[in-house]
C-alpha cells in the first residue's frame, strides 16, 4: 500500500487526477467511481483537464460503487444523479456507459448479482476511487461486513446516516438501506485509490492502513490488495504512526 500525503485538498485532487488520467489516456478505461464529498475535487480537476484538451473520456466506461435503496434515480441525491451532476456532465464520458446498481429494482438481491456480472462482463474495473467512512466503511460495507462480500443490500449505521444527513433536508430523509459493491467485488479492481480529507478521517485512515485486517474496519481489506494508493491530506494522515 502506497500512502501519499499531500498538503491540501487541491494537491490531493491533482495527484488523484494524475493517476486516473493515466488510465484514461491508455484508452478503454473502466473507472470505478465513488460519490460523497471526498472525490469532488478530483472530479473537478479531471473535468478541468478535459476542458483544457488534456484528457479524452470518449472510450471510457464507469461503474458506481453504490446506490440508495428506494430513492428514485431522478432524486438529486441518488448516486445516479450525483455522479452525473458532479462529474459525467462535465466530461465527454458517455452517460450510457456509466452504470450504477438499480436501487429501485424489484428483485434487489438479483440486482446485486446482475451488477457483479455486468462488471465482470466489462472485464473488471481498472481503477477504483474510494472514500472512507468515519467508521471505516468503503462503499457502504459497514463494520462487520464479510471481507469476501459481493454486491448486496446493506443497512446504514446511524453514524453513516448522520454523516450523510448534510446532503438531505434532514437526517430522517436519509434512506436506511443501500445496494453496495461488496468488499470482494471492490477488491477485484486492478488499482484501488482511496481519498480522505480532514481530521475527521484520521482515525479511520490509521485503522485501515495500520490496524489489524478485520471486518470491523472494512477498509482494512485494502491491506490484502496488490495495488493500493491512499491519497490524503495532512489532517487525515495525522494519526498514522
Ligand atoms: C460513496 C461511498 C462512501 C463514501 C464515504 C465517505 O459512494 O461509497 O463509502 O465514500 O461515506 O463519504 P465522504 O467522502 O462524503 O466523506
Amino acid at each position: 500500500m502506497e500512502i501519499v500525503i499531500r498538503a491540501d485538498e487541491h494537491e490531493v485532487a491533482s495527484t488523484v487526477a494524475d493517476i486516473v488520467g493515466g488510465y484514461v489516456e491508455r484508452g478503454n478505461a473502466i473507472l470505478g467511481l465513488a460519490t460523497g464529498s471526498s472525490p469532488l475535487g478530483s472530479y473537478q480537476e479531471l473535468a478541468r483537464r478535459y476542458r483544457d484538451g488534456k484528457l479524452d473520456f470518449s472510450t471510457a466506461s464507469a461503474f458506481l460503487l453504490d446506490e440508495y435503496v428506494g430513492l428514485p434515480k431522478e432524486h438529486p441525491q441518488s448516486y445516479f444523479s450525483v455522479i452525473r451532476s458532479e462529474f459525467v456532465d462535465h466530461v465527454n464520458l458517455d452517460p450510457a456507459r456509466v452504470l450504477s446498481p438499480n436501487g429501485e429494482a424489484g428483485d434487489i438481491a438479483g440486482e446485486g448479482r446482475r451488477y457483479d456480472a455486468a462488471i465482470a462482463a466489462a472485464g473488471g474495473v481498472d481503477v477504483q476511487l474510494l472514500g472512507i467512512g468515519t467508521d471505516g466503511h468503503i462503499g457502504f460495507n459497514e463494520p462487520g461486513s464479510a471481507l469476501t462480500s459481493r454486491t448486496r443490500v446493506k443497512t446504514l449505521t446511524e453514524q453513516t446516516r448522520k454523516d450523510n444527513a448534510r446532503f438531505f433536508d434532514g437526517p430522517e430523509d436519509v434512506p436506511h438501506h443501500v445496494l453496495t459493491q461488496g468488499l470482494g467485488t471492490i477488491g477485484e479492481a486492478g488499482h484501488l485509490v482511496m481519498i480522505a480529507l480532514g481530521a475527521g478521517k484520521a482515525d479511520a485512515i490509521a485503522a485501515a492502513a495500520e490496524g489489524p485486517l478485520s471486518a470491523f474496519c472494512p477498509a482494512s481489506v485494502m491491506q490484502w490488495h496488490r495495488h493500493v494508493t491512499v491519497v490524503i491530506d495532512e489532517a487525515a494522515a495525522s494519526k498514522l504512526k
